[in-house]
């Protein structure tokens, strides 16, 4: 699904969010500063944004971004070849069968993703096994607004609305419709944390970004 809609995740992502995903991205990086990083992953990369804003914030660092999707992963090397950011590495991988070392990375880093994973325990375990103790994870992950008043508004856009124009952008009938069903299933908030737990983190915080829309979780190796 994700190859089919590469071509127009870029534009899609920002136009349905209206540009709100920028700052959604700059917060999750922020999560990293006071561990100062010098090598991160960033799992479920797409076409690499996220990859690109901790490049930004942390220049030094070697920042690598994997994605299951070679699609994705086409449509986000065409992107740092435009921008010339030849020090960011994008390739295709598993989530939930990672072939990197242990202890390998200082922070790891989820945009979007964790949703998707076939099986959500296997790919985090394998997030805490290449993170080095004392590592850090940071997820952003859709969530449904808490909110009397917000959560039913947002509700009838999610499922209604933003379907039609995903589907009329990005000619994929089901993306935008997988999206909302996907969203409903995710164990959100408190459930994320518990999960987090299970898989041997030690979950730290989560965060509500836009009344609720996105969440930020934190937990540390
Ligand atoms: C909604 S996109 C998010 C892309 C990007 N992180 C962003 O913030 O825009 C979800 C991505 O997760 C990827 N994905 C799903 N399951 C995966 C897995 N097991 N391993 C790696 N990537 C996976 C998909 O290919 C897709 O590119």
């Amino acid at each position: 699904m994700f190859d089919n809609i590469a071509h127009r995740y870029d534009f899609l992502n920002h136009f349905l969010s209206v540009g709100i995903d920028h700052s959604w991205r700059k917060k999750a990086v922020r999560q990293l500063r006071e561990l100062a990083p010098s090598k991160i992953l960033d799992m479920a990369t797409g076409t690499g944004d996220l990859a690109i804003a901790l490049q930004k914030a942390f220049p030094d660092a070697e920042v690598d971004g994997i994605d299951l999707s070679p699609g994705m992963i086409a449509v986000g090397n065409e992107k740092l070849q435009r921008k010339k950011l030849l020090n960011i590495t994008l390739k295709v991988g598993d989530a939930e069968d990672l072939d990197i070392p242990s202890n390998t990375y200082d922070g790891v880093t989820v945009g979007f993703g964790v949703r998707n994973f076939e099986n959500l325990q296997v790919g985090l375990r394998e997030l805490h096994r290449v993170l080095r103790p004392k590592g850090r994870l940071v997820v952003l992950e859709f969530s449904q607004p808490r909110g009397f008043l917000f959560r039913p508004l947002f509700m009838f856009y999610f499922k209604n609305i933003l379907p039609l124009y995903g589907k009329f952008v990005s000619k994929d009938p089901k993306a935008y419709t997988y999206l909302f069903e996907s969203v409903q299933r995710f164990p959100a908030y408190e459930d994320f944390m518990n999960e987090l737990q299970s898989a041997g983190f030690n979950a730290r915080y989560y965060k509500q970004l836009t009344f609720g829309v996105c969440c930020l979780y934190v937990a540390d190796k």
